[in-house]
């Protein structure tokens, strides 16, 4: 088997954090999403893994993960001029893929459980294809399958006003090379994309075997604010308290917490958990860290509260007040000089400054 992630993507419902690079290296729980698909694709036993590169500063994509071999498995990149779609990324795949079965892990997609279980499954059942679907509340805003009455899905509806069905399609797709010759005659859809949807339903129509399973645990496709904030609380949730730092008092330290290393966290200061604390990170005294925060790595926190939100890599806060929901890019300063209303919501892209 090998692995394929989708690292492109226009990224506009994660402006301004994609202004400065993909949406797929943004920190979750210190970590960045797609971190977390290529662990997951190595845990299941795929070290040949492709990463299809937009058009946002792939530089940063190949910064981070190399040649591969940090993360134990072997990178080739593929560039994809312009975000034409999922089908398009996939059709780039082909010399890679060769005559072997593969996975596409969209980069901006998390699982819970891991995917080394439906490994097995497409390997067992010998399928085309295998969709992998979670129940979801909302399926108006998902690809949806239609299933007939013995279980086996019949059609795949983007975005459907009447679900068939609360079975939404995730982005990992288990896949075999005849997927390429379906891609080759698809048309660019009315959003001027080449859709996976129609060639897993063409490879339907054309008889193909196409399985599914359903997620166990929960999926999150990171595409929005919210999304990221959530997947960071889901993330949090699963932490190993760990302290590699300085804690001045131990009764600063409530609940599930991770502190990196060199991190010191004065006496006075309170951290509840579930919450992580980069490395040589500094929090001062009279600082309040609540639940569900992850701070990045250099991060200076000289005053002020931060909750249920994400703070990168390199950053300075020093606020009269309280900051929740929130996500603070890299390299940002934060700076209040007087009490003003009693908390912020804040979106803040890299290296900014703001001052109020
Ligand atoms: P989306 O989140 O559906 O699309 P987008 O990245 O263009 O975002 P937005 O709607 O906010 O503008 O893309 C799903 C995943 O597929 C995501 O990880 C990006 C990736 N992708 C590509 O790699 N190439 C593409 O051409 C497209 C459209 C998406």
């Amino acid at each position: 088997m090998k692995g394929v992630i989708l690292h492109g993507g226009h990224g506009t419902r994660l402006r301004p954090l994609t202004h400065t690079g993909p949406k797929q290296l943004i920190p979750v729980a210190n970590k960045p999403i797609s971190q977390y698909v290529l662990e997951d694709l190595r845990d299941s036993g795929i070290k040949d893994i492709a990463i299809i590169l937009g058009d946002i500063m792939p530089e940063k994509v190949k910064n981070h993960y190399g040649d591969g071999s940090k993360f134990g498995a072997r990178i080739t990149y593929i560039q994809q001029e312009k975000p034409g779609g999922i089908a398009q990324a996939v059709g780039l795949t082909e010399d890679f893929v060769k005559d072997s079965p593969f996975i596409v892990y969209l980069g901006d997609n998390l699982l819970k459980g891991g995917i080394s279980k439906c490994v097995q499954e497409f390997k067992q059942k010998n399928y085309d294809a295998m969709i992998l679907l979670c129940e979801v509340e909302e399926p108006q805003q998902f690809g949806v399958a239609e299933f007939d009455k013995k279980g086996n899905i019949v059609r795949l509806i983007e975005k459907p006003k009447k679900p068939p069905s609360n079975y939404a399609l995730t982005g990992i797709y288990f896949l075999k090379p005849v997927v390429f010759e379906m891609i080759r005659k698809l048309k660019p859809s009315w959003r001027g994309e080449l859709e996976i949807t129609e060639a897993l339903q063409m490879l339907m129509d054309a008889g193909y075997k196409v399985g599914h399973k359903i997620v166990e645990g929960w999926w999150k496709d990171t595409g929005t604010i919210e999304d990221i904030i959530e997947a960071n609380t889901l993330m949090l949730d699963g932490l190993e308290p760990r302290i590699e730092g300085t804690v001045e008092d131990k009764g600063s330290i409530q609940g599930r917490v991770s502190v990196g290393k060199n991190a010191y966290i004065k006496k006075g200061a309170l951290v509840r958990g579930p919450a992580i604390i980069g490395a040589n990170t500094r929090i001062e005294k009279d600082v309040y860290i609540g639940p569900y925060t992850s701070i990045g790595n250099n991060v200076q926190i000289k005053k002020g509260e931060i909750e249920n939100s994400i703070v990168m890599d390199n950053c300075t806060i020093e606020i009269d007040t309280k900051i929740t929901d929130s996500m603070i890019g890299a390299d940002s300063e934060i700076i209040t000089n007087n009490k003003g209303p009693k908390g912020h919501k804040l979106i803040v892209g890299e290296n900014s400054k703001i001052v109020f």
